[in-house]
């Protein structure tokens, strides 16, 4: 699986339940006793449920630097480990979630078995469908290239990133019963005045920071001449952003469609 930064977690999971929580009604929140979120990285998920639930948060995530974050959230209750393999006694919660992590494993299908084998109740999970994703920008070209790369990358990464409105079926072919699946759209804008998180993320584009840091991905899609034009494309329109940037003109607005899909615990799992 790819590494994530504290940073880029914290970066990109801002304002993401800001403005509505409707979606994670079929949890049944407030009806909890103990939940476990798997792949909790920073805990940005988690501190969500510990908002809308009475019950214990419990944390678990494959990578100690990251629940390091986590536990400094005193509500939360932070475990190392794998959700390949969870260290954890059957039915020993009532939900288990997992926010962006499906889409980063590789057979989300046994994780899911595995979650309801834990689980007495609900397994939920969230998911961000990055092939529904849609950027509007005062920089031209930038929906464009940025698309051309999201494409190319989506292709050649080995894990099923747009997993999207798929999850119900893995939820089904999981044994899980009673699946439903509600949509959440993280709409993310930059306007004046730009913050220095804004200004780092337009030097990494004029840069091509983010497609030398997928260059695998990409390569295994394009060829050198392909991947040779994307990047020139795409730091020129960082270059671009940084104009805008130091005129004061530069808008950019980004849906992400995620889809929160929750499921019933059947009978005992094998
Ligand atoms: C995209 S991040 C999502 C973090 C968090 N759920 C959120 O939405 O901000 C994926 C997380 O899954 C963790 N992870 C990856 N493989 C794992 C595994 N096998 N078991 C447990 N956690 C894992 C990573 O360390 C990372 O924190």
């Amino acid at each position: 699986m790819r590494e994530f930064s504290p940073e880029y977690l914290t970066h990109t999971r801002r304002g993401l339940w800001a403005d509505s929580r409707a979606a994670l009604t079929p949890l049944s929140l407030e009806d909890r006793t103990r939940i476990l979120d798997v792949g909790t990285g920073t805990g940005e998920f988690a501190q969500v449920l510990e908002t809308e639930s009475p019950g214990e948060i419990i944390c678990l995530d494959i990578d100690p630097e990251l629940l390091t974050i986590a536990r400094s959230n005193a509500g939360l209750t932070p475990i190392i480990g794998d959700a390949t393999q969870l260290p954890l006694k059957s039915d020993v919660v009532d939900l288990v979630t997992c926010q962006a992590l499906l889409s980063n494993l590789p057979n989300p299908v046994t994780i899911l078995r595995r979650f309801a084998r834990v689980s007495s109740e609900l397994v939920a999970a969230v998911e961000p469908d990055n092939a529904a994703v849609s950027v509007t920008s005062t920089v031209e070209t930038e929906a464009e290239v940025e698309r051309r790369a999201r494409e190319a990358y989506i292709a050649g990464v080995r894990t099923d990133i747009a997993l999207g409105d798929r999850l119900p079926t893995a939820f089904d072919k999981a044994g899980l019963d009673d699946v439903v699946r509600r949509r959440h759209y993280h709409r993310r804008t930059t306007e004046p005045p730009y913050d220095d998180t804004v200004l780092k993320a337009a030097a990494r584009k004029a840069h091509g920071t983010a497609l030398r840091d997928h260059h695998t991905e990409l390569r295994r899609e394009l060829s050198p001449d392909a991947y040779d034009t994307l990047r020139r494309d795409w730091r020129a329109m960082g270059r671009a952003v940084i104009d805008q940037i130091r005129n004061g003109t530069y808008r950019r607005a980004e849906i992400i469609p995620f889809d929160v899909v929750v499921g019933r615990v059947s009978s005992p799992q094998q």
